[in-house]
């Protein structure tokens, strides 16, 4: 790996401008595997490297992969409109390196969202060729029956969809409450099957992506996480 002088290493990790790197480089506020260094040309080996700034410690990343426990009431859009985005419950850096949802959730949905900033990760991910399975904890409107069940795995039409889509798996977790695996990520498609199959959805939850189960991750809402290389291996189809 070649070596790269400190304020590119402090930019690409998203800690502003080279300029402004360069500033907090001559002021003595960042250390590099514990030592203050002050001058920006002095150049690391950026494997393993840990930097130290205003007295947070960070790991290099020439990518980063996280995983956010999404609360209500956060855009995941670029430009949100009507509520905050989810990139303002992260860092600040990760906006600076372009960090990205990998995909949507709506607004009031909650759960698992994945972000990234390697374009390679999230179009792999968001490929509607991949197939990764994603379950959703749905809270209904109207009391569950048998007959839903059914009909959301045998297919539902939907509107501007060419064939009825089905639920790859389905089964009731409470009189009001459904566990629905979807292959697809259509646009507000759970809540857009409930309806089509005569019920509406009141809250969802997104529980796992592939293997990667919200549960095992520890994350109250609103915390996030990197995912490690364990993880990621998970995001596959089952
Ligand atoms: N389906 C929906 O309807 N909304 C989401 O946020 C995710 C899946």
């Amino acid at each position: 790996m070649a070596k790269q002088t400190l304020d590119r290493i402090l930019q690409s990790q998203g800690f502003g401008s080279r300029k402004w790197c360069r500033e907090l480089i001559a002021d003595g506020e960042v250390a590099v595997n514990g030592t203050v260094v002050t001058d920006y040309r002095a150049s690391f080996d950026t494997e393993g490297l840990a930097f130290t700034i205003f007295d947070e410690t960070w790991d290099y990343r020439e990518h980063v992969y996280l995983v956010l426990n999404k609360p209500p009431g956060y855009e995941c859009s670029r430009k949100p409109s009507h509520h905050p985005g989810v990139l303002t419950l992260l860092p600040e850096q990760f906006t600076w390196r372009d960090v990205q949802p990998v995909g949507r959730l709506d607004h009031d949905t909650t759960g698992l969202l994945l972000l990234s900033d390697d374009g390679a990760f999230i179009h792999a991910q968001s490929s509607p060729k991949r197939h990764v399975p994603k379950l959703y904890l749905a809270t209904a409107a109207e009391e569950v029956t048998d007959a839903l069940v059914e009909r959301l795995l045998a297919g539902v039409q939907l509107h501007d969809e060419p064939a009825p889509i089905a639920a790859l798996s389905c089964r009731r977790v409470g009189t009001h409450r459904i566990e629905i695996v979807l292959e697809q990520g259509k646009y507000h498609q759970v809540k857009r099957m409930l309806a089509a199959a005569g019920n509406h959805c009141a809250a969802l939850q997104r529980t796992a992506i592939g293997q990667l189960k919200l549960e095992n991750l520890g994350l109250e809402e609103g915390e996030w996480r990197y995912l490690d290389a364990e993880q990621l291996s998970l995001l596959v189809p089952a």
